[in-house]
């Protein structure tokens, strides 16, 4: 058993083992910390790919004035690459996984890590979401091994999870979170359940963008869209899928798949297709965005502007401002549409469908839906177009043609309930939810791993309380009509909230 306590000070030597996209990272972090690493690939190819990513990133550091080139080569120094095990790890106060996701190929690494480690060296997996207890089990000393996951750019990203099992030592799991905050990160203390906190989360809103993507809910760049502008997410999740590994993310949506079942977690087809094609993203050239090519997407040739528009008020004048726009841009905007108009804007709202607004202003053909969506933080909201089967495709030209003279930062959408924004934030903020109800972890610690492991401006309980919960209960209530699809049913807790006007996140900054 490990009995002494270890100062994050006194691990020295750390061995990295696997230098794919997330152990070169770890690496990289170690050593910039003064550490001495022991970069271990099982061939000399893999070795060689490893050191040059470290390089490169290193390199842009220097090129961007953060690092002196004197700094990075002495953190170059401190990283020793070895190609067999047994020597990179003998001497080595913590040791590293990070190998492809395979459950057998680790358990096997832990056992001969047994052998080969200091009796007083912690073992540890940066698994993303296989089960830490599993692997700890072909030891013969599981107290010294846990789970220590990093999120990608791993010398970036703030948050570490320390994933315990029932027979981790309080001593490791204290050591590994003081070594975070070491490295400048932040640690969020967890038990070993599948995903932990953040690809729990994480892995289902990926795979409903893709879903999206795939029944052409809307473009990939619309869906991307949507989630940088109208939720202030740096990325859009299909370009986050690219920058993962589409096969780590179908393998880790396996897992929860496996653990707990339901629709939320069945990958959509288009993920397996493109990991079957080996279009794994970044690493490999091509995902759902083509790396390699230079964009070829040529300004197309937008519709005419309309010269009159219809604009259908509505009681909440959620389409005033709008009038305004248009009426500023020199077209005339009238109320009732006539066979000429051609463009009849309402106001849509994610809880309904704007087929029956479009029906009850007449000229289904010629309607489209506009639903803003406030961005926050002084960030210029979204707008979001919708259209009903039922527009006539001359008619969404027109919508985007307008969208553009009146500087509307817009994305397009078919009329699903929640359309683009709230169909992909809604259900996360109710997967978040579920998660605090089955006690694994709490509202402060699910908002603090989303913004410091995935870069959100704020937690999704936080943008859950500032949407209102009852309000998020009723988008979720017309998804799950919709689709049939008992993922959207909104989870106990959740309603019980909405009913109760209790906030998930009362006393957090608004
Ligand atoms: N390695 C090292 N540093 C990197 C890097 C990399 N791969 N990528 C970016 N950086 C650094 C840049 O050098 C830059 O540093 P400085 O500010 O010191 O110059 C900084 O990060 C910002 O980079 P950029 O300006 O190039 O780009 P950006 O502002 O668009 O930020 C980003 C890039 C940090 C990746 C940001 O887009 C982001 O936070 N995205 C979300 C990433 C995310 O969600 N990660 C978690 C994925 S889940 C996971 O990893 C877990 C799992 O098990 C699957």
């Amino acid at each position: 058993m490990t009995s002494n306590v270890t100062q994050p000070g006194d691990i020295r030597e750390v061995a990295v083992i696997g230098l794919g996209l997330m152990g070169s990272g770890i690496a990289e972090l170690i050593a910039r910390s003064g550490r001495s690493v022991d970069a271990i690939e099982i061939n000399q190819g893999f070795l060689d790919q490893g050191m040059a990513r470290v390089r490169a990133s290193l390199d842009r550091a220097v090129s961007r004035g953060r690092l002196t080139d004197t700094a990075r080569d002495e953190i170059l120094a401190r990283i020793r690459p070895i190609d067999d095990v047994a020597t990179g790890v003998a001497g080595a106060d913590l040791v590293i996984e990070a190998i492809p996701e395979r459950i057998e190929l680790k358990k096997t690494l832990f056992a001969q890590l047994d052998e080969a480690c200091r009796a007083d060296a912690i073992l540890a997996t940066n698994t993303s979401s296989l089960s830490v207890t599993e692997i700890a089990g072909g030891t013969r000393d599981p107290a010294r091994v846990a789970g220590l996951h990093f999120f990608n750019p791993a010398p970036v990203m703030k948050l570490v999870e320390v994933i315990t099992t029932v027979l981790t030592s309080p001593e490791t799991a204290g050591t590994l979170a003081g070594l975070s905050r070491d490295l400048g990160k932040t640690p969020v203390a967890v038990t070993d359940r599948a995903g932990f906190i953040v690809n729990a989360l994480l892995l289902p809103y990926l795979n409903h963008a893709v879903h999206l993507l795939e029944t052409a809910q809307a473009t990939r760049e619309d869906i991307d869209k949507a989630a940088t502008a109208g939720l202030g997410l740096p990325m859009g999740p299909l370009t986050l899928l690219d920058l993962i590994g589409l096969d780590t993310c179908l393998a880790v949506l396996e897992t929860l798949a496996d653990e707990f079942g339901g629709t939320r977690y069945v990958h959509a087809p288009l993920l397996r297709k493109l990991c079957d094609a080996r279009l794994f993203g970044r690493k490999s050239g091509r995902g759902f965005y083509d790396y390699q090519r230079k964009s070829t997407a040529a300004d197309h040739e937008l519709a005419p502007v309309p010269a009159e528009v219809a604009l259908i008020r509505d009681r909440d004048g959620r389409l005033d401002e709008l009038a305004s726009q248009i009426t500023a841009a020199g077209i005339s905007v009238v109320s009732q549409p006539a066979d000429e108009t051609g463009l009849v804007i309402v106001a849509a709202d994610p809880r309904h469908r704007v087929l029956d607004a479009a029906l009850a202003a007449g000229h289904p053909a010629d309607v489209v839906g506009v639903h803003f969506v406030e961005a926050g933080n002084g960030k210029p909201g979204l707008a979001e177009l919708v259209l009903p089967d039922v527009t006539a495709a001359a008619t969404a030209g027109r919508a985007a043609a307008l969208a553009a003279r009146i500087g509307l930062n817009a994305v397009t959408s078919r009329d699903r309930p929640g359309f683009l924004l709230e169909a992909l934030a809604y259900a996360q903020f109710n997967d978040a939810v579920r998660m605090f109800q089955d006690g694994y972890a709490s509202p402060a610690d699910i908002d603090t791993a989303m913004m410091l492991g995935c870069g959100y401006p704020r937690g999704p309980l936080q943008m859950l309380d500032e949407a209102g919960a009852a309000n998020v209960v009723s988008v979720l209530d017309a998804m799950h009509a919709a689709t049939g699809d008992p993922a959207f049913t909104p989870v106990p807790l959740l309603a019980e909230y909405a009913t109760a006007g209790t906030r998930f996140r009362a006393g957090a900054e608004g």
